[in-house]
């Protein structure tokens, strides 16, 4: 390993697709490779190492990936024929599902490495340079890797902080329990050590991560709501969010807590997939459209301007003209901030893949469009209500021009303002003054209009 610090610095490309577990762990795989000499480039071009950090959760994203390797294959190619070596990594989930298919299907890919093993990634890379032959690592324990990434913030004010990983849960058109494995917590300890060192680096806002966030069951606490309450009193830790989180887990005292806590953010994301009882029961989601209504009414009752965004999936086998409205009415009934709708995409290995009654996909795309037509509508009326409000603004980040910066609401929307006194980190009160469905623009109002 000597030899390779000694040498000039080695460009690494990686491409990450998918959720924020994903982004969270790209972060952390440029953090373990900085000390083999590679710095992290932003286009693949003459990239020495390229790392494709996989998602498996929709046919269309799996399907990506052979199609980049197909592109990474003529890199590699060019950059031979110029007398220099490359190696291609894949990671992530389609690394951890179809390792195995990818190693006989792209013998192009130098390694395959599942979410588990990155910690481990400055060896293995090492041993591919040896040519050993060893092309795939999965299936490490979760609780090493954590131990071994500790979290850096890469924007030095907004850090993710992942808690959780994997899932039991088992809905039936999902493959996260195939990839990600059984629901692991880290313990409270770990988590509230790797708080405070992010606090000490200047970072005012934690997202807390999982796939099931609210399941957290860490040692050494009494769940998730007592690990929130825990974090919340951590001087500098200014604001704290979660996700993703299932309707199942909201607890009374995690409901109670958006109403006591004022460092956790009025934002919650909260997927439910379908407004219909049928399609949710056939999904394995525990709980049905009453429950999700009963839920976020007794959010907005402790915190009556919480947002509330969600998941969809519209072309669930069986899903008919009736259903489809059920989820239509849910929408309406309880307007989202944000949503994210998806058609239903078959996983092989799943339940819902081998499931009879799969919906033709212009039907699908047909619902998907007067789904999203409504949610598009709903998100834009969220951040048009906004204007003429002064909210509190997390400065994440400068403009282009003097005096502008960037930053985020409480509400998780991007704000655009002008300041010139402001710093990065800063929690300032903005004057909103417009709006479009992707983010709001204001300028710096005076300090007192908070209070
Ligand atoms: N098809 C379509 N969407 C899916 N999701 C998960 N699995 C599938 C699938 N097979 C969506 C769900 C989930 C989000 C992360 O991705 O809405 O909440
Ligand atoms: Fe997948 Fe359901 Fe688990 Fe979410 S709760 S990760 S959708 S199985």
């Amino acid at each position: 390993m000597s030899e390779e610090r000694q040498s000039a610095p080695k460009r690494l490309f990686i491409e990450t697709y998918g959720c924020q577990m994903n982004v969270y762990d790209s972060e952390r795989m440029r953090d373990v490779l900085a000390p083999l000499g590679y710095a992290p480039v932003d286009r693949p071009d003459d990239a020495d190492l390229v790392v494709l950090n996989t998602c498996h959760i929709r046919e269309k994203a799996t399907e990506k990936v052979y199609s980049e390797i197909g592109r990474l294959r003529l890199h590699k190619e060019r950059r031979a024929a110029e007398g220099k070596s490359t190696s291609i990594v894949i990671a992530g989930c389609v690394a951890q599902a179809e390792g195995e298919e990818i190693i006989r299907r792209a013998p192009v890919v130098d390694l395959v490495v599942g979410p588990q093993a990155y910690h481990k990634l400055p060896e293995l890379i090492a041993r591919t340079a040896r040519k050993t032959g060893e092309r795939l690592a999965a299936d490490f324990s979760a609780q090493e890797k954590f131990d071994a990434l500790p979290a850096r913030a890469p924007d030095g004010v907004t850090a993710f902080l992942s808690i959780q990983e994997g899932c039991d849960k088992f809905c039936t058109f999902c493959v996260v329990p195939y990839t990600r494995g059984a629901e692991y917590s880290r313990p409270v300890a770990d988590v509230l050590a790797e708080a405070r060192a992010l606090a000490e680096q200047g970072v005012r806002e934690i997202t807390l991560l999982g796939q099931n966030v609210n399941a957290y069951h860490g040692e050494g606490g009494d769940g998730f709501a007592d690990l929130l309450g825990k974090l919340a009193v951590i001087e500098g830790v200014d604001r704290l969010r979660y996700m993703t989180s299932h309707p199942a887990e909201m607890t009374d005292d995690l409901i109670a807590l958006h109403g006591d806590e004022p460092k956790l953010m009025p934002f919650l994301h909260l997927p439910v997939q379908s407004g219909s009882d049928r399609v949710l029961k056939a999904m394995n989601r525990k709980h049905d459209g009453a429950y999700f209504r009963d839920i976020v009414g007794r959010l907005r009752d402790v915190r009556p301007d919480i947002a509330i965004s969600s998941d969809f999936i519209v072309g669930f086998p069986g899903e008919t003209e009736k259903d489809f409205d059920a989820t239509m009415t849910l929408v309406r009934d309880v307007q989202f901030a944000l949503a994210f709708s998806f058609k239903y995409s078959p996983r092989p290995g799943t339940p819902a893949a081998a499931m009879m009654a799969q919906v033709d996909d212009a039907v699908s795309a047909e619902r998907l469009h007067r789904l999203q037509a409504e949610l598009f509508e709903q998100q834009r009326a969220f951040n048009a209500a906004q204007v003429g409000a002064v909210l509190p603004v997390l400065v994440t980040g400068e403009g282009r021009k003097a005096g502008q910066k960037h930053g985020r609401s409480p509400y998780l929307q991007a704000v655009h303002f002008d300041d010139t006194r402001a710093r990065v980190g800063d929690l300032v009160p903005v004057r909103i003054v417009s709006a479009t469905q992707n983010a709001l623009a204001g300028a710096r109002a005076e300090a007192d209009v908070l209070a």
